[in-house]
């Protein structure tokens, strides 16, 4: 395989063409009634895009000719697509004019994932000079099909010359968190090869599993491929037995998923994660961890201190797992991880520190540059680059090694200047475990919001970096962590639509890029994505409600959709909203009791199900978890409780360091009791140096008690006595007689105690008036 870095250039740019501003086509063709052809909205936008007069109507007609091997494994695989979407597919026929042709052609694109895709009234045809490129010209034809009423589709009439901006397009899913079924990540696979992306990079080990079959250490995968979940989910309820939570794959089963990624020309990077995030493995061999003892695969989530030590022996382990892994995973890079390993182990540990004197390694840092310069001579001489997190800038680096920028840009910067390759996977815009709106709906995960318009903002290459060292900016990548994320439902919910403006931004040139434009054309993507099955988030399309109480018998209402999509059309008779009910202009007041429904409309169709709020009197004096701000800035989280594994969970947010909520300015002038519904949750996190920054205040009395009070650090309002447990549904209800407050309050809620391994958190505060 050439150098991903090879496909960085975009060699040639023509015309700008604005994608979505053009009215739809009318002309017809011939006696077909087919709909009009509308503007193409594409996502990634190509590089340059023309349309002109006319169209090609696709029908139960059309022929799709494919000359040659290469040519009909994409033709074939388009079809593949089709049949996914429960679509016609076209027929193959091997000559004739007009139809659809796909060609491969030297000299048809300057780069190896470039094509050009020509929609003319008398066919279409997509020209590349080699597979990959057919690929991305049949995945554009695709969307030009997509969405589709009935079995016929005017395509505008148009030229396409396309090539990706940089040739390292890249999603990461953690699958040591949780979990994918093989079938699962084929999926994920499918969506990401038809938005343009093509590296998969799959976190296969970390503390709380080990997911690879490595054939000379059974016990990885029969000890190290399960956990017990903390709290009740790790326990079954039927037996009272501990219930473990088991997965891994095969090597079958990788070399199927490497397959099936390759004939969509996706680059599977494996990650192997040294010398921290290693308790999986430790737990299955205990001689591979610096105390040499026995430890359970972590259930908790966070930064663990366990590490590898740097035994001879260990080194083989390392090279008998990427040997595995050279052999099994055909692309050029393996990821050895490198990320968090804080070393009190190996500070801690005679032995190592006399072997770091021997081998020359002036403190921990450069012991592990060690590690990791043993491990990149190991996988040269196997034909492979190392790639590791940005921590691994802190050893000595061998010039060959690539960095992936996590702790921010600056890693990558810092290692781009230095001469080594980068791919930007920055945590504070690309790491789409954080939340993408505010809504309730949302699933857990973590509660700093990286929503749409900051992910699509972000800009790969550092303004501060050399020209002479730009080439070093391999491209970008979303990584996927599943600590709060134990479906795959939610996994999509995640990463979609965000991924859409991954991807563009790795595929459009710089200067084609808009945000307006990317909103435009996302509302095309959504029906591709559910006639491919993609579960992407509703949450971003859907609208958010604030209510206040106004007068005695109203409230004040205010309408907004995370995206900023600006037709939000309303009704309060109960029916649902079309694209003819009331817009919303402005705050407007309702009577109370009220049911509003609303949803967004583009071009009359709903972006996503109309939302239901119920305004009542009660609505209108409680808040739930999510309403509520945090009291600090500590670390904040979206957790789940520990119901068991397949029901209903509740999710609430909690600041795992300071867990304490309040209602912002709160009208207590009329309250003379307050409710606290309050739920527990297991805590389970290694925190390894935050450690001292979780704090708990003293309790009184044998349980702690619920404290409210008036401002974070006003006057105490009540305090209440908590049980030793819970009621039998997971809650309790707490009850607190207050002084009305004559002023608008912060009013603030936490719990004292150190409560642990349990916490209790706020599911939702009701203010009773006098
Ligand atoms: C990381 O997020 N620890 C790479």
């Amino acid at each position: 395989m050439k150098p991903l870095s090879s496909f960085r250039a975009i060699p040639f740019a023509l015309a700008l063409v604005a994608l979505v501003a053009c009215k739809p086509a009318t002309e017809q063709h011939g006696d077909h009634a087919a709909p009009t052809a509308a503007a193409p909205a594409l996502i990634p936008a190509p590089a340059t895009l023309q349309t002109s007069d006319g169209q090609f109507v696709v029908d139960a007609g059309t022929r799709l000719h494919a000359q040659g091997e290469a040519a009909q494994r994409v033709a074939r695989l388009f079809n593949g697509f089709l049949a996914k979407e429960k679509r016609p597919e076209i027929p193959l026929a091997d000559a004739g004019a007009g139809g659809i042709r796909f060609e491969i052609a030297a000299g048809a694109s300057p780069s190896s994932e470039g094509y050009v895709l020509d929609v003319k009234p008398d066919g279409i045809v997509v020209r590349a000079a080699d597979e990959r490129g057919l690929f991305y010209g049949a995945a554009t034809l695709l969307q030009l099909l997509t969405p589709a009423n009935g079995d016929k589709v005017a395509v505008r009439a148009l030229h396409i010359e396309d090539a990706p901006r940089f040739g390292w397009r890249g999603a990461m899913l953690d699958s040591a968190r949780h979990f994918q079924s093989v079938d699962e990540i084929k999926r994920l696979l499918d969506a990401m090869a038809l938005l343009k992306l093509n590296v998969f990079h799959w976190h296969l080990t970390d503390d709380q599993g080990w997911r690879i079959e490595i054939p000379k250490y059974p016990k990885l995968t029969e000890i190290g491929a399960c956990r017990i979940p903390a709290g009740d989910a790790g326990i079954d309820p039927a037996t009272g037995k501990p219930a473990p939570y088991c997965g891994f794959y095969t090597q079958a089963q990788v070399r199927d998923v490497v397959a099936y990624a390759a004939a969509r020309h996706i680059e599977v990077m494996p990650e192997f994660d040294v010398p921290g995030h290693a308790v999986a493995a430790i737990a299955a061999y205990p001689q591979l961890g610096v105390t040499g003892k026995s430890l359970p695969v972590s259930n908790e989530w966070g930064v663990n201190s366990n590490l590898f030590n740097t035994e001879e022996e260990t080194y083989r382990f390392f090279e008998d797992v990427l040997g595995e892994m050279v052999k099994l995973f055909p692309g050029r890079y393996v990821h050895i991880g490198g990320d968090e390993a804080v070393k009190d182990q190996w500070i801690a540990s005679q032995r190592i520190q006399q072997q770091m004197k021997e081998q020359g390694a002036k403190d921990e840092m450069a012991m592990q540059g060690l590690m990791v310069a043993r491990l990149e001579k190991f996988l040269a001489a196997h034909g492979k680059r190392l790639i590791g997190w940005d921590e691994i800038l802190e050893g000595k680096l061998p010039e060959s090694a690539t960095v992936m920028s996590w702790r921010g840009t600056e890693g990558g910067l810092e290692a781009a200047k230095q001469g080594h390759d980068v791919v930007m996977s920055p945590s504070s815009d690309l790491y789409f475990d954080y939340l993408q709106t505010r809504s309730a709906n949302e699933p857990p995960g973590r509660p700093s919001i990286i929503e749409m318009k900051q992910v699509y903002a972000f800009e790969p290459v550092p303004a501060e970096l050399p020209a002479d060292k730009q080439q070093h900016i391999l491209g970008l990548q979303a990584n996927m962590w599943t600590e709060h994320s134990r479906t795959f439902a939610r996994v999509q919910h995640n990463l979609f639509p965000r991924l859409a403006a991954v991807a563009e931004t790795g595929w459009t040139p710089k200067d084609r890029k808009d945000y307006a434009s990317f909103l435009a054309r996302l509302p095309a993507q959504l029906p591709r994505w559910r006639a491919q099955d993609v579960e992407y988030a509703r949450t971003p399309f859907e609208v958010e409600l604030q209510a206040e109480a106004g007068g005695s018998a109203t409230a004040k209402v205010s309408l907004s959709n995370p995206l900023g999509y600006p037709d939000i059309r309303y009704t309060t008779d109960g029916s649902a909203p079309t694209a003819t009910s009331t817009a919303y202009a402005k705050p407007f007041d309702v009577v109370v009791p009220t049911q509003l429904r609303a949803a967004v409309f583009v071009d009359g169709q709903a972006l996503a199900d109309a939302n239901t709020f119920d305004i009542d009197a009660a609505s209108l004096l409680s808040r739930g978890n999510n309403a509520l701000a945090s009291c600090g800035k500590g670390l904040g989280l979206r957790l789940e409780d520990d119901g068991p594994f397949k029901g209903e969970r509740g999710i609430y947010n909690v600041d795992i360091f300071n867990p304490c909520w309040q209602w912002k300015q709160a009208d207590l002038s009329a309250i003379g009791a307050i409710e606290v519904h309050a739920a527990r949750l297991p805590y389970n996190f290694q925190l390894a140096h935050d450690e001292t920054s979780r704090k708990f205040q003293p309790a009184r009395t044998a349980h702690g008690e619920l404290v409210l009070r008036a401002g974070c650090e006003g006057a105490e309002l009540a305090r209440v006595p908590m049980p030793a447990q819970p009621d039998a549904d997971g809650f309790v209800t707490l009850k607190a007689a207050i002084q009305t407050q004559p002023k608008p309050t912060d009013l603030c809620v936490y719990f004292t105690g150190d409560t642990r391994p349990t916490m209790w958190v706020v599911d939702r505060i009701a203010l009773q008036p006098n």
